[in-house]
């Protein structure tokens, strides 16, 4: 027997309905921002997120799935959609047509970090990217939008909205080598992989998820502190636009995110409910992500929502079931089934969902199923029907059974009835 690969997922019907629901909600909503849907290709060139996510990050140097193509390429399977999403927006000159654009995206990520549970190698991503305008009160609309589709879920009772800012290209550098200094102090005391980040990457020993380097995090000095005056503004401003939005947010110093690109404001929606892979959204600015491509200086700033860990939290409150069938047909021999297939097939055409038998079983094993799949009118085509022209129809909720035409006719206006 062959199995799927480790850390990759089947997601079965009865989990689908979930998923759907998800997608539908945030489909709507995102629209109703303004946002258009794209889709770009699951393989990228290596170089995209090496240049993008930033060489010395954990996705790109040990996360990602790279291979040599027969042409002797070299291209990794998309471990996020921010940069792939930028470049599909220079690459086809959107942004000569407009700058300012609006785009979502849903689909599959691949990363090669530990299965565990809530951690997958392929799981999925509902993105959202704005691009072309640097300012608090599309930063806090949409953090708003993330909360709305929340609260659209029922969910927003499991999650906290987390909210930082990374200062920019004048003010970073300045805290980091303040930070630097702060953890060289307590080197010994960290972790080994944090050893290695001080050096390449300090800012992310704030997000180590170690006990002892969580305590030295904890008395760090905190970039908020650090902040230019232009990144104070702005900050003060993006947590003015979410109170007056009535968004529920906390500020926490720690969130500092695992990938390059970001500038500025950064955020997760974290919740208590999934254990260890708490995130259930992330996202924040990212102002250079277009030049460092080598596209035009334009900003951009957006958040992804993991899906299978909302499908987590949604299943936690709620149950959703797929819609069972309106009819089903029972049918014995032959000619019912010449006489059930044609209607069967008009009632889909005209949107009815139904259901026919087509092995030769039993009227009983034919009823039980019917019953099984929780029909409200089960169709009974037998010899006795076809010869008179008719149906017998049991209406499985009012347990009453009666004889119809055999038309089509007959059957929409049960079906008419029934909505
Ligand atoms: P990220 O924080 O790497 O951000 O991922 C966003 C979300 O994807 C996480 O909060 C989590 O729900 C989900 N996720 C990540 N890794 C896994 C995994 N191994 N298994 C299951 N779920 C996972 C980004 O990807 C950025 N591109 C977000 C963004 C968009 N920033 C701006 N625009």
């Amino acid at each position: 027997m062959i199995k799927a690969v480790r850390g990759f997922k089947d997601v079965l019907p009865e989990d689908t309905v979930y998923w759907r629901y998800l997608e539908e909600e945030a489909r709507t909503l995102f629209e109703s921002f303004g946002f258009r849907e794209i889709r770009i290709p699951v393989l990228e060139k290596l170089e995209l997120f090496q240049r993008g996510i930033g060489s010395t990050t954990d996705i790109v140097e040990k996360e990602m799935y790279v291979f040599e193509d027969r042409n002797g390429e070299l291209l990794a399977l998309r471990p996020e959609a921010t940069a792939g999403v930028a470049r599909a927006f220079i690459e086809n000159s959107l942004h000569m047509k407009d700058p300012v654009n609006k785009y979502y995206f849903f689909g599959p990520m691949f990363r090669h970090e530990r299965p565990q549970a809530g951690r997958l190698r392929q799981f999925h991503q509902l993105n959202v990217e704005a691009y072309g305008v640097k300012s608090p009160s599309l930063d806090a609309e949409i953090m708003a939008m993330l909360h709305m589709l929340t609260q659209k879920l029922k969910i927003d009772d499991a999650l906290h909205l987390e909210i930082n800012h990374i200062g920019c290209p004048q003010c970073r550098p300045i805290y980091r080598d303040i930070l630097i200094n702060f953890l060289n102090n307590q080197k010994e005391k960290l972790c080994k992989d944090c050893k290695r980040r001080l050096e390449k990457n300090p800012l992310r020993v704030l997000d180590c998820k170690k006990e002892g380097c969580k305590n030295i995090a904890s008395q760090a000095p905190q970039i908020i502190d650090y902040l230019c005056d232009q990144c104070k503004d702005y900050f003060d401003k993006t947590l003015d636009y979410l109170a007056v939005s009535e968004v529920p947010f906390v500020i926490n110093p720690m969130i500092v995110r695992g990938l390059d690109y970001y500038t500025g404001v950064v955020f997760e929606l974290t919740t208590d409910e999934l254990g260890a892979q708490n995130a259930v959204a992330a996202g924040g600015r990212y102002d250079n992500l277009m030049k460092e491509l080598g596209g035009p200086d334009i900003p951009g700033v957006g958040f992804a929502i993991g899906v299978e860990r909302t499908v987590a939290l949604m299943k936690k409150r709620y149950t959703l079931e797929e819609e069972t069938p309106l009819f089903f047909f029972a049918v014995m021999g032959e000619e019912a089934k010449r006489v059930a297939l044609p209607l069967a097939l008009k009632l889909r055409q005209e949107g009815v969902k139904c259901e026919m038998e087509h092995s030769d079983k039993s009227l009983k094993s034919q009823m039980r199923k019917a019953n099984k799949l929780k029909v409200r009118f089960t169709v009974i085509v037998g010899e006795d029907e076809v010869r008179k022209g008719v149906l017998t129809v049991r209406d499985m909720e009012e347990k009453k059974q009666f004889e119809i035409q055999a038309q089509i006719s007959e059957l929409l206006k049960l079906a008419e009835a029934a909505r």
